[in-house]
């Protein structure tokens, strides 16, 4: 399952860097880095990656079946991690579609998959996890939406390595799994994570934004939403949770 494993001291951003790399034949290379210097965040914004305080890291791997599978890559990501989490005893971590990972709202995991270039053929993916473990307050303050990091949840300092180990042992299956089986083997077990489901929402569809009733995953992994009893369905863009 693991091809290659490297830890860097400063990257630009550990997406980018395998990005520039070829992917191996069978397997993942994995790269983690203490700092980033331009970490990226989805939808063009940065992500700050302070020294040493929390974990970057990015996983590069071929898959079948082009680039259109990106965006269920990085929802089985997702739930990769959320199994990791719950293993660590974060039994409290959910996911907020597409695929950012929460506790009581307040983010704690985001999550990038990018598509390698013009690769004919098996496609090369890069699916970056950023998790909050220990927040300098300098940072903290630059933050606009809510967030939390493990130490907080935890009441200890948590040990990095531990939970890059338990990521891996989750993630390096499902992808395996992913390539094989598709996002099918998946739905259920993102529904046991699923924050939004049942859940009144504020979503993005013809170009405004929409209230409805969040209902699940559709196969493909659009987000089904229920608006003034129509079932519709999102394949991109962001949701927000309606406050009661
Ligand atoms: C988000 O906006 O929620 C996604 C953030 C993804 C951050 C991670 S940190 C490791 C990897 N390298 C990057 O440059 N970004 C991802």
């Amino acid at each position: 399952l693991l091809h290659d494993l490297q830890v860097a001291w400063t990257v630009d951003s550990t997406n980018a860097e395998l990005l520039r790399c070829s992917a191996p034949q069978r397997g993942v290379s994995v790269l983690l880095a203490e700092r980033q210097t331009g970490g990226r965040g989805r939808r063009g914004r940065t992500w700050a990656s302070p020294l040493a305080a929390h974990v970057y890291l990015s996983v590069l791997r071929l898959f079948e079946g082009g680039l259109g599978r990106l965006a269920g890559l990085s929802l089985v990501a997702g739930v990769a991690v959320a199994e990791a989490l719950h293993d660590l005893g974060y039994a409290q971590a959910q996911l907020k579609w597409p695929n950012d990972v929460l506790v009581d709202g307040r983010k704690l995991v985001g999550l990038l998959a990018e598509g390698g270039g013009e690769y004919a053929g098996p496609a090369r993916a890069v699916i970056g996890i950023g998790i909050n473990v220990h927040m300098p307050p300098a940072f903290a303050e630059q933050i606009t939406q809510p967030w939390v990091d493990l130490d907080t949840l935890a009441g200890a300092s948590v040990d990095r390595n531990t939970v890059v180990a338990a990521v891996l042992a989750r993630l390096l299956p499902a992808l395996e799994e992913f390539d094989r089986e598709g996002l099918a083997p998946f739905l259920p077990r993102y529904a046991a994570f699923d924050m939004l489901a049942g859940r009144e929402v504020r979503v993005q569809l013809d170009g405004q934004w929409q209230h409805g009733t969040a209902l699940g995953l559709a196969d493909d992994g659009a987000l089904r939403v229920d608006i003034d009893g129509r079932e519709r369905l999102l394949h991109a863009g962001e949701v927000s949770v309606r406050k009661a």
